[in-house]
């Protein structure tokens, strides 16, 4: 099973960006937590970042074929890319929306996302730990999916 996380903009800078919000584990440590879990329950993954809408676009079109789910944090583009949701319905793969913080906590230009609607679920306001609950979502969607 492979799954990819995809990490949209501004998520580089986690560490630095925001602590009070987002805390200070970097991306690099994020990743490392959830490459220990896969390693743990067999799971392939793939961990990338872009600042870039059409970046993310693409990254999600090559999945198609090779990716059994998506998790991503599309951080700002959430909030307002119909390229990110078209790309999601386009390739019909299982997709987890993610979040560091409970966004429906937050201003409220963050409490709309133009992915939810195309995406199995989400998680929301856990810290570096929602990526640890969406590996174990992803895996469990995985194993529910009719043939
Ligand atoms: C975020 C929430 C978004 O509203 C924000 O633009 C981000 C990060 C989160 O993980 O909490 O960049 O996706």
């Amino acid at each position: 099973m492979k799954i990819l996380f995809l990490n949209g903009p501004n998520l580089n800078m986690l560490g630095k960006r925001e602590p009070g919000i987002y805390g200070t584990c970097t991306l690099t440590e994020i990743e490392s937590k959830v490459r220990e879990k896969a390693a743990s329950r067999n799971v392939e993954i793939e961990f990338l970042q872009s600042n870039h809408e059409g970046e993310l676009v693409s990254l999600i079109q090559q999945a198609l074929g090779k990716t059994d789910v998506i998790v991503i944090n599309a951080a700002a583009y959430t909030h307002t890319s119909i390229a990110l949701r078209d790309a999601i319905s386009a390739v019909e793969i299982p997709t987890i929306e993610i979040h560091l913080s409970n966004i429906h906590a937050r201003e409220e230009f963050r409490h709309h996302s133009t992915l939810a609607a195309v995406c199995h679920g989400i998680i929301a306001g856990f810290g570096p730990e929602s990526y640890l609950l969406a590996l174990d979502a992803a895996i469990s969607v995985k194993a529910n999916l009719k043939p």
